[in-house]
């Protein structure tokens, strides 16, 4: 099975097999056949912040429960959301329903069911800030359970999905806290400025989208998978020593003595916006993202990856780590 389609980024990728269950009984059964005959399982969702390699052996599993609705317990409103719903499309049904919580996560790429995975954020929420509870199936028993979501360890970009459950689950359903009440969350960059004084969830929800589709390449004109690596975390003390030599760098402190700093500008500064190297480039308007124009494969983006986070290294001493998951075959 071609997956090259089946990624944001379009690296080329051929699936040994490939599997879109639409119920439970389905995900269980096909967990079963693969436990039975041995094969490797590989999760995917909408392939939007994945590394695929050039082959998968073994059996990708794609959830495509569709289904979400909504439920009202005393004075709160929750949503059920299936693994296999687009993120975007259910944000934008949310808002244009009134509904508080998920506005400024809009136009983000993939699935549902991958969203818990790195915590989806941006423009000042987490996906954290909104999950109550995620549901689960076990791989090797096929068993259902809930983890709330504490028990999710919720990070910047982390979650117990990556950690400690990497191998053990598949996400099946979402539940999130919504809201009737207005609470917009407007203190990131200039969201507050493009809007007016009591903004609908829908007016939030589009002025993210604005905002992103001037910085971010859309996925289906140009490949790429967002954000190509975190924002790097330093001591506060390093955060200072930088700031003196460029006081404009952003500084995020997190009151816990780490300071978070801004990789794409760390890149932009290394004059690296634009930059081609073979069939990927860093994009002109954020240097956070990487782009593919075709024809290229995994080493050749992690060969631009080198270059750049070597760069970042040499004239500002931090690390950068890729966001996107590593997949092996
Ligand atoms: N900046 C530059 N040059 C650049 C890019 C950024 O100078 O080329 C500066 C900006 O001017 C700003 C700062 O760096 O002062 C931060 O930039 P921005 O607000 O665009 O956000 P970001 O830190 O680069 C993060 C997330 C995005 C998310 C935005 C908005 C990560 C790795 N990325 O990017 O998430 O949309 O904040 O909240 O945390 C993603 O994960 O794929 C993603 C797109």
């Amino acid at each position: 099975v071609d997956l090259s389609h089946a990624n944001t980024l379009r690296l080329p990728c051929v699936a040994e097999r490939y599997a879109a269950p639409r119920t439970l009984n389905q995900l269980q059964s096909v967990l079963a056949q693969a436990n039975r005959l041995g094969w490797a399982v590989t999760l995917l969702g909408g392939g939007s912040n994945v590394l695929l390699p050039a082959r998968l052996s073994g059996i990708v599993i794609r959830p495509a429960f569709a289904q979400w609705w909504l439920k009202a317990e005393g004075n709160q409103l929750f949503a059920h959301v299936g693994a296999g719903v687009n993120w975007h499309r259910l944000v934008m049904e949310l808002a244009a329903a009134g509904l508080w919580g998920t506005e400024n996560l809009a136009l983000i790429p993939g699935d549902c069911g991958a969203a818990p995975v790195q915590n989806i954020g941006a423009y000042g929420v987490e996906l954290a800030d909104v999950i109550e509870a995620v549901q689960v199936v076990d791989r090797s028993s096929g068993h259902v359970r809930w983890l709330n979501r504490d028990a999710c360890q919720f990070g910047y970009r982390d979650s117990i999905f990556k950690g400690a459950l990497a191998e053990n689950v598949v996400i099946s359903q979402l539940v999130l806290r919504l809201s009737r009440l207005p609470m917009a969350k407007l203190g990131y960059g200039d969201l507050a400025s493009r809007l007016p004084e009591s903004p609908t969830p829908l007016a939030v929800a589009n002025a993210v989208c604005a905002i992103r589709r001037e910085k971010l390449p859309d996925p289906e004109e140009l490949a790429n998978a967002g954000s190509f690596f975190k924002n790097p975390f330093v001591t506060d003390q390093v955060a200072d020593e930088l700031r003196q030599q460029y006081p404009d760098m952003p500084c995020f402190p997190q009151g816990d003595g780490r300071t978070k700093l801004a990789a794409g500008w760390l890149i932009d500064q290394c004059g690296l916006k634009g930059f081609r190297q073979g069939a990927f480039a860093v994009h002109q308007r954020q240097a956070l993202v990487l782009v593919h124009f075709g024809g290229g494969n995994r080493q050749g983006l992690l060969a631009l990856a080198r270059t750049v986070s070597e760069k970042v290294a040499a004239r500002f001493g931090v690390t950068l780590t890729p966001e996107p998951r590593l997949i092996t075959g």
